[in-house]
């Protein structure tokens, strides 16, 4: 009988995680003296950085900025004829992206995720990045309809977070099997980090 091996890589240790943004300490800090608890950890980030290089000259967009550790991700993926356009609803967490952020590809814009869902009008997206309520939970038809076909949509904390209120697992759970009904999305869910969702419109 054979007998599989056990043997683990050290190259395949994913908490070695490198690339990471040059931003990206200073608005850590600023991130836990605000005490803000729904920040996107190492794994996304990096994640979204590898991703978003898949899309050259592309449209990106944020749903959620916090304090924008995903949006300095996300640009460094960017090549130089992409645009990032990042939405949030709470100034406090917005200015201390913009403060630690400078780049012309990204656009920060202080509104309220349904608001702008709803009145959005303009080119779609080749790349979403939902997370917030607005896009992912609600509105999610609106959001999917900005996304091109061939193009990314993506989720983390699809497992349960000790932030949780009472019932959104339930509302998780729900939320999958409604993204795995629909026939024209692929996905596939990643069991790391937050818990992941690749989703492709085709
Ligand atoms: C999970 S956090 C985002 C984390 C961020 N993407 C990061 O990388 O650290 C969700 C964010 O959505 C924002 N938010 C909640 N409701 C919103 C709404 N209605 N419109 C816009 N932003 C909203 C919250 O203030 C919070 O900053």
């Amino acid at each position: 009988m054979q007998r599989r091996s056990i043997i683990f890589l050290e190259q395949m240790n994913d908490t070695m995680i490198a690339g990471v943004p040059v931003e990206y300490k200073k608005i850590k800090e600023a991130t836990a003296e605000l005490k803000f608890n729904m920040a996107s950890d190492l794994y996304t980030g990096s994640l979204l950085k590898t991703l978003s290089a898949s899309k050259p000259a592309g449209r990106f967009l944020e749903l959620g900025t916090g304090t924008g550790l995903a949006t300095a991700w996300i640009l460094d993926g960017l090549d130089a004829k992409s645009s990032l356009i990042t939405i949030e609803n709470n100034e406090l967490l917005i200015d201390v992206a913009k403060k630690y952020i400078s780049d012309s590809r990204v656009e920060f814009i202080l509104a309220d995720g349904y608001e702008w869902l709803k009145n959005y009008k303009e080119e779609k997206f080749d790349f979403i990045f939902a997370d917030a309520m607005p896009g992912k939970y609600d509105l999610f038809d609106e959001a999917i309809g900005l996304l091109k076909k061939g193009g990314l949509y993506i989720i983390d904390d699809m497992l349960p977070q000790p932030n949780w209120p009472l019932g959104h697992d339930k509302k998780a759970a729900d939320f999958i099997n409604m993204l795995e009904e629909r026939t024209d999305l692929l996905l596939t869910k990643l069991n790391w980090s937050t818990g992941i969702i690749i989703v492709s419109k085709i």
